[in-house]
């Protein structure tokens, strides 16, 4: 009788805590620097589950809840709009100095629609390419033209912490700041965005992201005409309001803001005349929270050459290509046997649609690199719990406190990392694991060597509920990085963590 009575207390107790936990997660009201409990959140999972597919909906297989869907947009077409490849201040010997202002500005998306306040790098949403030549050392002078504080900073970017523009190095508004990279690392499609405490996704979301491209002679077998046979898509997702304007606060998510309109290079329904039989995309995964799948209208082949940092063992033939926010892809489409405009469609909605005309003949060679065989079984220096949804996310059951070093290391030491996502009551969804001041190698998924695209130089990888992703890295700059998930309400909510590598 005593056993029982107590058995009933403790079913009590438990179910009341889940349904205050429940309260809390869908209010919203969670302090973020408070470290959740783990393993009381992840009790019971069996006899919530049922509860927690019933109370959120149509929450997709990668979200909870409010996920967009993506519409095929009736805009009318306007020809893709390729970023100003940014001209240098000036070229002294080995340096290269440019200037990049983070401004406010106003954009019209929709023909009919009304102006909204965006934010963009030298101009009114998005931004300038930057090139990088490898060798050389590139001066930037930043300018916060802004309201509120932003920083630079530059994904991807293989540079020691105090250059690296994260959380630490606010720029306040109307500042400057100097930065000062010294460029050593292989060509590859990078991307700059902002990263104040608080303030990233709404940034982001707003306008600013630019591209970086780091560049080599070495790479002339390859198309690198910018803008004619070598042309970058920024591909982001937005919800707008009536008016056709974005508002931030009014369809921000805390699992992550998504929108059901697709934007290449910050424009609904794009396209590009096609001048030669071969093309090469850069494509930037610049959402907040959306994984993108992408196809070609006509079934055929993405040819992807290049992943995050560079190029792959070897071209790799893909009918879809995925990418989760953060990632970066380089694909050649070929055009020589097609005679009708194809497009690009992501998730099965059309984007950006490439006109075929008369095509100038090439001749690639595509080169390719060779990448350490690990064996797949190496045992983990270090593992990292992904978990979590909406306010409640954490890495190892902490969230974010700029005062703790989470992990410390030693330049040149290289560490096998295993990032493991642990899937919450709900199933779970993807994280886009992201760490500064690297570039690793993925050595296997759930124990299986990762597939072909992912045989290359990486700064961000997808995660999915369960999974077990093992990495290799060797950390060649000191300072404070960060690491965290690339869905950037997810960092806000603090899911990102301090890595402090040291002499
Ligand atoms: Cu692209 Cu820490 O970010
Ligand atoms: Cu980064
Ligand atoms: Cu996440």
């Amino acid at each position: 009788m005593k056993s029982k009575g107590m058995w009933f207390l403790l079913t009590g107790i438990l179910i009341g805590g889940i349904l205050v936990l429940l309260a809390v997660l869908f209010n919203g009201t969670w302090n973020h620097n408070n470290n959740m409990n783990q393993d009381h959140m992840m009790g019971n999972d069996s006899s919530t589950g049922q509860m927690g597919d019933h109370m959120m909906g149509n929450g997709g297989p990668t979200g909870h809840g409010a996920t967009q869907n993506l519409q095929a947009s009736d805009e009318p077409t306007q020809p893709l709009p390729i970023p100003t490849a940014l001209q240098p201040d000036r070229v002294t010997g080995d340096t290269v100095y440019y200037t990049v202002e983070a401004t406010k500005g106003t954009s019209r998306f929709f023909k009919d629609g009304k102006k909204s306040e965006t934010f963009g790098y030298n101009g009114n949403l998005l931004g300038p390419m930057l090139e990088l030549p490898k060798g050389k050392t590139v001066v930037i002078d930043t300018i916060n033209r802004l309201d509120e504080p932003t920083t630079f900073h530059w994904h991807g970017l293989v540079i020691p912490a105090d250059m690296d523009g994260g959380p630490h190095q606010a720029v306040a508004a109307g500042k400057h700041a100097q930065v000062r990279l010294d460029i050593d690392q292989e060509p590859s499609t990078l991307w700059f965005h902002p990263h104040p405490m608080g303030l990233t996704a709404e940034q982001v979301y707003k306008g600013l992201a630019g591209l970086l491209y780091v560049t080599d002679d070495a790479q002339s077998g390859l198309p690198n005409d910018y803008g004619v046979d070598d042309i970058p898509l920024i591909v982001q997702d937005r919800l707008f309001t009536d008016n056709g304007e974005l508002d931030y606060d009014a369809h921000m998510n805390v699992d992550g803001t998504t929108g059901d309109t697709i934007l290449a290079n910050g424009v609904i329904n794009t396209t590009f005349d096609v001048q030669t039989e071969t093309l090469r995309v850069r494509l930037v995964n610049g959402s907040n929270a959306r994984n993108f799948d992408f196809t070609l209208s006509n079934g055929e082949n993405l040819i992807q050459i290049a992943g995050d940092g560079g190029l792959l063992e070897k071209p790799v033939p893909l009918k879809t290509i995925s990418l989760t926010p953060g990632e970066r892809a380089e694909v050649l489409i070929d055009f020589s046997q097609v005679e009708d405009d194809v497009s690009l469609e992501a998730d099965g909605v059309t984007f950006t649609t490439f006109r075929v005309g008369e095509l100038d003949k090439t001749s690639i060679d595509i080169p390719t690199t060779k990448t350490r065989e690990r064996s797949t079984d190496e045992k983990a220096d270090r593992r990292l719990t992904l978990f979590g949804m909406g306010n409640m996310v954490s890495i190892n059951g902490k969230t974010f406190d700029p005062e703790r070093i989470d992990i410390e290391a030693k330049r040149g030491d290289t560490e096998v990392w295993e990032i493991e996502n642990k899937p919450d009551m709900m199933g779970g969804m993807t994280h886009p694991f992201h760490i500064h001041g690297v570039q690793f190698r993925v050595i296997s998924r759930d124990g299986s060597p990762p597939a072909d695209q992912e045989k290359g130089w990486k700064d961000t990888v997808a995660v999915a509920p369960d999974e077990q992703v093992k990495i290799e890295l060797t950390f060649t700059k000191t300072g404070t990085f960060m690491y965290h998930c690339h869905i950037l309400e997810h960092e806000e909510n603090g899911m990102m963590g301090q890595l402090k590598v040291t002499e």
